[in-house]
């Protein structure tokens, strides 16, 4: 069963077109993102969601409930909607302890104190904070206090929890532990969670399903593994994991073999692709599908080398176009070595598309 259902949602903020006619839906259990670039409407979308901001136009049904319809007059005000929220920034109360902020939504709602009690335990070992119940924020790590932030969104036990950059604030380590958390939480709970953040890794490594999102329009919705790699545009291929850039032209297609000259050098290459398009283009290679060789390709020049750990980063010119190679620490090369460069897969688009990252 769909948990929430937006269907041509649009906001306007004045002459501000926040949010244009965005459609999606989340599953029961499912990890749905909004991803985007700061400004792209990913927050406005949430607060529509939450009943915090009134739609221009369109609908959104959570559960069965329609919540909101312009056309129908419908807008249920945010306290009556089955969701639970958490922000940036914890708003977690200073001077209430764990279990009091944690307990709040349900002392609101004026809930015999023994259920309360009951429903504090369950929320607080949720999140692992059982020990914690009479400790002040102050005492507590910042990923401590973001989880009292989860917790008192859980309480209420909400049909979808709602979570616009709930990491941002934690260090990077932090930030990493707790997407896992997170994750695992969000899948011992069976609850769906519609989550907004701009962190690209972030969203893929969390997310069932990522809507892509830029100037208020949703791109692209697709598992993580099918943006990455197969994104619908110039502007996704920039947007998620690294990228490189090649001008070309197409100049033959046969079956999915196509012959490519590049731009920068002359040299010409062949990939496989299936798409239409034909004359000036764009290829759009990972640095994982680079090789560096020392016979085949195209030639290249290593112009730095970055030792990763568990890999190196090859900084390559091709013409006058730089590239990021990456490749397993087997091979070693030196910079100033002159080689070849291989495309073992890449992506075309239309050079100057409407979608362009310029
Ligand atoms: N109350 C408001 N009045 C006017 N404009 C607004 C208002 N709220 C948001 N906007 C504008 O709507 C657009 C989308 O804002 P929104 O907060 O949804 O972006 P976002 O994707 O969440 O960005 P960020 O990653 O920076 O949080 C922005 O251009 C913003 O300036
Ligand atoms: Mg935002």
């Amino acid at each position: 069963m769909e948990k929430i259902r937006v269907t041509d949602l649009t906001k306007r903020y004045g002459r501000v077109l926040a949010v244009d006619s965005a459609s999606f839906s989340i599953q029961e259990n499912e990890f749905f993102s909004l991803l985007g670039p700061s400004g792209c409407g990913k927050s406005t979308v949430l607060r529509c969601v939450a009943g915090l901001e009134e739609p221009t136009a369109g609908t959104i049904y959570i559960g069965e409930t329609l919540v909101n319809s312009t056309s129908e007059g419908v807008n249920v005000p945010t306290e009556q909607r089955p969701i639970g929220m958490v922000f940036q920034n914890y708003a977690v109360w200073p001077h209430m302890t764990v279990a009091e902020n944690v307990a709040y939504p349900l002392k609101l709602k004026k809930m015999a104190r023994a259920q309360i009690r009951k429903k504090l335990e369950v929320a607080l070992h949720a999140v692992g904070l059982g020990r914690f119940a009479d400790r002040y924020p102050s005492q507590l790590s910042g990923g401590e206090q973001q989880r009292v932030a989860v917790a008192r969104a859980l309480i209420k036990e909400p049909e979808i929890l709602l979570l616009d950059e709930p990491l941002s604030n934690l260090d990077a380590k932090l930030r990493e532990q707790m997407r896992f958390e997170l994750k695992d939480l969000q899948k011992r709970m069976g609850i769906p969670i519609l989550y907004v953040t701009h962190d690209q890794t972030e969203a893929i490594a969390m997310s069932d399903r990522v809507a892509v999102m830029k100037d208020g329009r949703i791109l692209q919705i697709g598992n993580p593994l099918d943006v990455y790699e197969n994104p619908a545009n110039e502007f996704i291929a920039d947007f998620i994991g690294l990228m490189n850039f090649l001008q070309c032209k197409v100049l033959s297609r046969q079956d999915h073999k196509v012959e490519l000259e590049l731009h920068s050098t002359g040299e010409r290459l062949s990939i496989s692709d299936a798409g239409v398009i034909e004359g000036e283009a764009l290829l759009a290679v990972r640095p994982e599908n680079l090789a560096l060789d020392k016979e085949l390709g195209v030639s290249c020049a290593v112009r730095a080398r970055i030792f990763l750990g568990n890999m190196v980063e090859y900084k390559v010119s091709v013409g006058d176009e730089l590239l990021r190679v990456q490749a397993t620490t087997e091979q070693d090369y030196k910079e100033g070595e002159k080689l070849f460069l291989r495309v073992k897969k890449g992506t075309l688009f239309r050079r100057n598309s409407p979608e362009s990252i310029a």
